[in-house]
């Protein structure tokens, strides 16, 4: 049992659909090759989701996962969040449909969006309420059905993303890696650098929307590239000065995975080996709030995280956003 008083991460669960698509499948369809994307950002296959999965369906298959490892019955948890940009629907939101999928109770249920960074936000988020005393058992959820707004007709977008979710159930009751502490930030002073600018209230949705290919996502991927890389070094410091940690002291860095280049830098720039950064981009491509508890949960499950282990998790995205958390396994 929790003597900390810290919140714990109970259990962790991931979900990848069954489609895989290679590089070399999509080149025959997108004027690109697997050399290009391979050497550019390391992809080399993801996955996506069929016509009927929506992101609750991920989602729950994913939480399932999360509940099973954490041995928590659905009557226990008080608490969901989904991490997303590609909710089922504008509203309700996708917590609210996965909670009647899972057959929770009427408990809490609402959606969070802050893009690749979504996940890490949620962890802070819950944290705080399971702190507040007033919920118990959180079950927090990243998930994305990316292939809903990618523009095939984009090139220099389309071959980046996947689907995918990840989940995990936490509480201050019960055993699991401890959650040591969290830091998120924001820039919202350039939104268009990595936007869906199309069905929102700034430019609703229409004939022109359509035809304008407006209700794609839309990325000045250089500019993202270099605020990456910057954003994920100082946020990792942030972090490790806030709690007097020195990064010789981190055991394994799981990072956003969106390109392995902006990892190398970071690992350059952090004068951390690369061996001791999970990546798991090369299979999933960019899988934006779903990609770090994916990642997660494949190295928890496959006991490549040790007891003890300090863990820096580290993100961020489209707002633009960013976010660290700590771990202790
Ligand atoms: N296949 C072949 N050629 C291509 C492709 C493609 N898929 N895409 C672009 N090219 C071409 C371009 O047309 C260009 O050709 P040109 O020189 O003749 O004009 C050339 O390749 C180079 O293009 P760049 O855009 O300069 O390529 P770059 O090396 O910058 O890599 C990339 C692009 C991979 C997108 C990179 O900038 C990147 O990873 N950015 C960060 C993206 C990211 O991390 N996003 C995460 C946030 S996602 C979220 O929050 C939802």
């Amino acid at each position: 049992m929790s003597t900390s008083g810290r919140t714990r991460i109970l259990g962790i669960g991931s979900y990848g659909p069954e489609r895989v698509v290679n590089n070399n499948q999509l080149s025959n369809t997108v004027e690109t090759s697997d050399e290009w994307i391979r050497t550019r950002t390391g992809i080399q296959e993801r996955r996506f989701a069929s016509d009927e999965q929506a992101t609750s369906d991920l989602s729950l298959e994913a939480a399932k996962k999360a509940m099973e490892d954490a041995k928590v019955l659905p009557e226990e948890i008080d608490l969901v969040l989904v991490a997303t940009i590609t909710p089922d629907m504008a509203f309700p939101s996708t917590a609210c449909i996965l909670q009647h999928k899972l057959g929770l109770n009427k408990v809490a249920c609402f959606d969070l969006e802050a893009a690749c960074s979504g996940f890490l936000y949620a962890l802070d988020v819950a944290d705080a309420m399971i702190s507040s005393g007033r919920y118990s058992k959180a079950l927090v959820v990243g998930a994305e059905k990316m292939s809903s707004i990618m523009d095939w007709e984009d090139r220099t977008t389309c071959v980046l993303f996947g689907d995918g979710a990840g989940a995990a159930v936490l509480s201050r009751d019960g055993d699991g890696p401890e959650l040591l502490g969290f830091y998120c930030g924001a820039d919202g002073s350039n939104p268009s650098l990595l936007c869906q600018p199309g069905g929102g209230s700034a430019l609703p949705a229409s004939a022109d929307t359509i035809t304008g290919r407006k209700h794609f996502l839309k990325m000045n991927g250089r500019e993202i590239f270099k605020s990456a890389v910057r954003v994920m070094e100082s946020s990792c410091r942030k972090l490790l000065d806030q709690h007097n940690i020195a990064i010789e002291d981190i055991n394994h860095i799981i990072p956003h995975q969106a390109n392995m280049r902006i990892v190398e830098s970071l690992s350059q720039r952090l004068n951390v080996p690369l061996g001791k950064f999970y990546c798991n981009l090369d299979r999933f491509g960019n899988t934006s709030a779903a990609s770090i508890p994916l990642a997660l949960s494949e190295a928890v499950h496959s006991q490549r995280i040790k007891p003890n282990d300090l863990c820096l998790l580290v993100a961020f995205g489209a707002g633009l956003t960013w976010s660290s958390t700590l771990v202790r396994f």
